[in-house]
Formats: structure tokens, C-alpha cells, sequence
């Protein structure tokens, strides 16, 4: 069966206000009709039913029982939680994860996945992941690949070669976050998929690949996972060494130059919940296209995402806005500007 390895360490800042440095993303009930957070739907679709065996958890040492209480609340015991001392991006967390599993299993499979992502479909998500571990088996590192909706520059494109078994290809080119211009043009000449930053990985076969193409990542991080202390239920990593791993994603690392990819397409409803667009999109809507989270009265309103944490927010004859209210900050937006929210963070940051 399969190992999931779950990536928790992101900080969502194009969800502020409600997403913050020391509560990002993952820990929020974002999605309407539900109390969970995304963290604990991540853990929900890992049920062991579905042949997974328990997840190994990963995040930085500040959200540790953040992230402990959403793991209980999710009734899924973790196989292990590994604290990181300092943020150093996806290729050393995802390669101190194979370490240590592979310590447990040197056959291992890893399925690694976000933890601040929607899936529609938790069965066919298994069902897929299962295919893919078939396929990866042959050492081959296995990305999960989503039809693109649009240009947007977010995202690994997967440049899809030659077809493989069980509906898999080849990947026969890879490009992390390219420019506008250049993701124009891939969804304009097609035979490109997203990549939705799902790995299916023979654990052995990627540490391959991280010694051949980041000799320096391995090292320190074997050394963090050496020297690291067990401590009240964590795994915390040695601070000396995991804080001279090249901070760098294993999109950069490894994705855009390892020949072994292949990709696998992702047959279910799939959205990073990047923005506030986008929870807008993923949330119930009334008759007028609005969506509301929280306490909100809303008159001659339409295409508008209202959320409130605690106090009433009303809106009149306004379309197409964000708005989010917490009890120490608030944000009025156009609902098209959503993806700026990043560079406000930015300067409110640079301002402070
Ligand atoms: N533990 C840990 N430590 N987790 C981390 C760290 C870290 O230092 N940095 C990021 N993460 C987690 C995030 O919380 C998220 O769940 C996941 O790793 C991916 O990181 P993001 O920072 O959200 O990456 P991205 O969205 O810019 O790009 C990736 O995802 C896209 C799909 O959403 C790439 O894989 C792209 O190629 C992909 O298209
Ligand atoms: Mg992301």
C-alpha cells in the first residue's frame, strides 16, 4: 500500500486576512457546510479502506499543535509528524519524508500531496493514486496532471509524450510557474496538463534523483533526519543541518529535470483554492451567484463572496467584491483582483 506524505508548511497569503503567518491556509475551514479544515478533508480522503497506510505529516516547528489539533480532530493517527526548524520549501521536506519512511520500508511508495487543496471525489482520488503506484512501481516518478482552464501562471505545465499504460504518459517536458506569455502559448497549442502537485513516488527511486540532481539536499537532510529528537508525539529535525538545504520546491529541484516523470491525469474536480476567487467559485451560491461564510446580509448584491468571523456584514448594490472580515482586519475587493491579495500582504509586510 501506499505512503502519504502531507505537505503543510505553506503560508496561503492571497487568502489574507484570514489566512496569516502564524494561522495560514491549511488550518481554516474555508469551504461553506462544513467545519473542517482543508488539512482535515486532506486527511479524511487518506482512509485506510482506501489502501493507504497512516500519513507522515510534515510542517514548520510554529504550527505544531495547530497541527496536532487538526490531526485528532480528523481521527486519522499519523505514522509520523516531522517538524521543520526553519522553512527550506518542498524538495527537503518531501526528501527528510522518503528518508525516514524508507528507513521503515526501503520498498516504499509515497503518494505526496498539499495539504490546502479541494477534491471532489475522495474514491476516484484513491483510484488514481493506486493506478499511478502501479505505474511508479517501475521507478518511474509519477505526477498527478490536471486539464488547464487558463493561462495562469501558478502552475507546473506538464508537456504529455508518449502514452503509457492504464491511461499514463510519458513527460516529455516540464516547466514550473512560466510567464504569461509562455502559459499562453502552451493552452494554446495543447497536449499540456497542469501539474496539481500530487506525487506518486517509488520513495527509493526519487532519492535517486535528489542525489543525482541535489547532492546537496540529500546530505542535510539525512544529517536533520539523523540527529533529529523525539519530542511529545513530534519528530523535530535537526536545526544545523536542515537549515543548509537549499531552500528550493522539488518542482525546481527535481520535476523540471529528472527523465523518469511520467504523468497520470487526475479524473476528479480538482482546485487549489489559490484565491478568494476561487473559494468564491468552489462555495455554494444563492440565486444571485453570491456566496456567504458567516454572518451577512446581503441586498441587490450578486457575484459577490461575503465572509464574516463573527460580526454582521452587510453589502447594497455592489457586484463582483470580495469581502472578508476577521475581528483585526478586513479586505474590500474587486472579485477580479483577488490574485493581488498576494502583493498586499507583500507591502503590508514591507510596511510594518
Ligand atoms: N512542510 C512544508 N515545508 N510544506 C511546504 C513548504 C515547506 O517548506 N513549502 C510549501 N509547502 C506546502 C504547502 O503548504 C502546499 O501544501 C504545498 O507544499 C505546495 O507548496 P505551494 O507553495 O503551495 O506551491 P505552489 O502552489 O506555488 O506550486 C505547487 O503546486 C501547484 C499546484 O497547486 C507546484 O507543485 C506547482 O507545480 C503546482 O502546479
Ligand atoms: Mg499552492
Amino acid at each position: 500500500s501506499v505512503y502519504p506524505v502531507i505537505l503543510c508548511g505553506g503560508s496561503g497569503t492571497r487568502l489574507w486576512p484570514l489566512s496569516r503567518a502564524q494561522y495560514p491556509k491549511q488550518f481554516i475551514p474555508l469551504i461553506d457546510g462544513s467545519d473542517d479544515s482543508l488539512l482535515v478533508a486532506t486527511l479524511r480522503r487518506l482512509h485506510p479502506d482506501n489502501g493507504f497506510q497512516p500519513p507522515t505529516l510534515l510542517t514548520h516547528n510554529d504550527h505544531r499543535f495547530l497541527l496536532r489539533d487538526e490531526v485528532q480532530s480528523a481521527g486519522i493517527p499519523p505514522r509520523e509528524i516531522l517538524l521543520e526548524p526553519v522553512a527550506r520549501n518542498t524538495a527537503p521536506a518531501i526528501t527528510a519524508a522518503a528518508l525516514s519512511i524508507t528507513a521503515d520500508d526501503p520498498e516504499a511508495v509515497l503518494a505526496v500531496m498539499p495539504s490546502d487543496h479541494l477534491l471532489d471525489d475522495a474514491n476516484a482520488f484513491a483510484g488514481t493514486v493506486r493506478q499511478a503506484a502501479a505505474i511508479a512501481a517501475g521507478a518511474r516518478l509519477m505526477l498527478l496532471g490536471v486539464t488547464p482552464t487558463e493561462p495562469n501562471t501558478g502552475y507546473g505545465y506538464i508537456r504529455t509524450g508518449a502514452a503509457l499504460t492504464g491511461g499514463a504518459s510519458e513527460v516529455a517536458a516540464f516547466a514550473e510557474k512560466p510567464d504569461a506569455e509562455t502559459a499562453a502559448r502552451y493552452l494554446s497549442e495543447g497536449g499540456y496538463l497542469w501539474n496539481s502537485g500530487i506525487f506518486v513516488l517509488p520513495a527509493a527511486a526519487f532519492l535517486e534523483e535528489v542525489e543525482r540532481l541535489a547532492p546537496e539536499i540529500i546530505e542535510n537532510a539525512r544529517a536533520a533526519l539523523g540527529n533529529s529528537e523525539r519530542d511529545l508525539g513530534f519528530r523535530r529535525l535537526a536545526g544545523e543541518a536542515y537549515a543548509q538545504c537549499p531552500n528550493i520546491s522539488v518542482d525546481y529541484a527535481v520535476m523540471e529535470k529528472t527523465a523518469r516523470a511520467a504523468v497520470m491525469p487526475l479524473e476528479t474536480g480538482w482546485s487549489d483554492v489559490g484565491s478568494w476567487s476561487s473559494v468564491w467559485a468552489e462555495s455554494a451560491h444563492d440565486a444571485n451567484g453570491n456566496a456567504v461564510h458567516g454572518d451577512a446580509m446581503l441586498m441587490d448584491t450578486r457575484g459577490s463572496y461575503v465572509h464574516s468571523n463573527g460580526a454582521l456584514v452587510s453589502t447594497i448594490g455592489v457586484e463582483d467584491m470580495i469581502v472578508v472580515h476577521t475581528p483585526d482586519a478586513a479586505l474590500v475587493a474587486k472579485r477580479d483582483r483577488a490574485q493581488d491579495v498576494g502583493e498586499l500582504v507583500k507591502q503590508l509586510r514591507a510596511a510594518n
